[in-house]
């Protein structure tokens, strides 16, 4: 945990790429403003020019960038680019929020043990898209979302922590989707709030918790973990 000379924790520097939404963009925003989140959103930069979450970004004075994925003729193109503007920033942690883009090895490994995707499933069940539906569709007992490590392999890198929903039986994708936003704007800020305080940590690709490895997700609501 890094103190100033005051002895407050120091706010851990944050790039936030979002595609859309910007949902848990928000509820980061909100934890930030209202339960001390000991974080700085430096920039969020979005790959889509109409994404909501930028909105969202400037009326929280947050600078709000634009990085079109569209009009770069490859993807190591674009991903140069986008890796430079969030190098700017200098960010210690990068956030994927709902960032709809598949990240090459190269771009990956430069952010490696420093960034964290949320994902709209129990993984390893569902990686890739449209969760909701395949989870209905499979008649799961349980959904969710999953806040994991990144790493090379899609969706595939360590999960710090899962929060579950009940699959009810009226249920379409859109409620599913609903119930399941709900709890990944409770986890996202808490995973990101460990990173920052130091509790969570990466050692050689294997997380640790409260420097302990930790070998299978925290499940929120179900732990003895202190918030
Ligand atoms: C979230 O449900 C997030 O889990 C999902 O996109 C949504 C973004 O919502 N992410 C993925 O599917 C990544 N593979 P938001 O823009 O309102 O935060």
């Amino acid at each position: 945990m890094s103190k100033t000379n005051r002895g407050s924790t120091a706010a851990l520097p944050v790039v936030v790429l979002i595609s859309g939404s910007g949902s848990n963009l928000q509820a980061i925003i909100d934890a930030i403003r209202d339960d001390g989140l000991p974080v700085e959103i430096r920039a969020v930069i979005s790959n889509r020019p109409e994404a909501y979450g930028l909105v969202r970004a400037r009326a929280a004075n947050i600078p709000a960038e634009v990085i079109d994925h569209t009009t770069f003729s490859d993807r190591s193109e674009y991903e140069a680019a986008l890796q430079q503007l969030i190098d700017q920033y200098a960010p210690a942690l990068v956030v994927l929020a709902g960032y709809m883009r598949i990240l090459g090895t190269a771009f990956v490994k430069h952010y490696q043990g420093r960034m964290l995707n949320i994902h709209p499933s129990l993984l390893p069940d569902f990686p890739g898209l449209n969760t909701h539906q395949r989870a209905l569709d499979a008649a799961v007992a349980e959904h969710g979302a999953s806040v994991h490590l990144v790493t090379s392999e899609l969706d595939g890198g360590p999960v710090i922590i899962q929060a579950t929903v009940p699959l009810l039986p009226d249920d379409d994708a859109t409620a599913l989707a609903q119930r399941v936003q709900t709890q990944e704007h409770q986890i996202y800020p808490l995973a990101i709030r460990w990173f920052a305080e130091g509790r969570l940590t990466v050692r050689a690709g294997e997380l640790l918790l409260d420097q302990k490895p930790l070998h299978q997700p925290i499940y929120y609501g179900q732990t003895t973990v202190s918030p």
